[in-house]
């Protein structure tokens, strides 16, 4: 089972309505476990490259995958554990697209 539906179970069979209280310092052991996936994402994909066996190159890709899976599991304890991540991120996102895809009366003076 994966860890978000775990996560999701031990909620749903609380008996409390409300969601548990979860601390700062459980807040803290996800982000933690992020950057580490995200590190453990460079490695294996250095290692992959580093390779010159196909099969050898193939795993570390696989693995370096699988690394991101656990990232989204993550993010998603993240989201439940820290509800204003989620507003953060949106936001980051939000200002990411206007930089990627300005509109077209930011250029209009040019
Ligand atoms: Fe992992």
């Amino acid at each position: 089972m994966k860890i978000i539906d775990r996560l999701n179970k031990y909620i749903t069979e609380a008996n409390d309505p409300i969601k548990p209280n979860f601390s700062i310092k459980d807040a803290k052991m996800i982000r933690k476990s992020i950057m580490e996936e995200l590190q453990a994402v460079n490695d294996y994909t250095k290692r992959a490259y580093e390779s010159e066996n196909p099969a050898i190159k193939e795993l570390f890709l696989d693995i370096a995958y699988e690394e991101k899976v656990h990232i989204g599991e993550f993010e998603e304890m993240l989201e439940i554990v820290d509800p204003e991540h989620e507003t953060a991120e949106e936001e980051g996102e939000e200002e990411m697209e206007k930089f990627v895809e300005p509109e077209d009366d930011e250029f209009e003076d040019e």
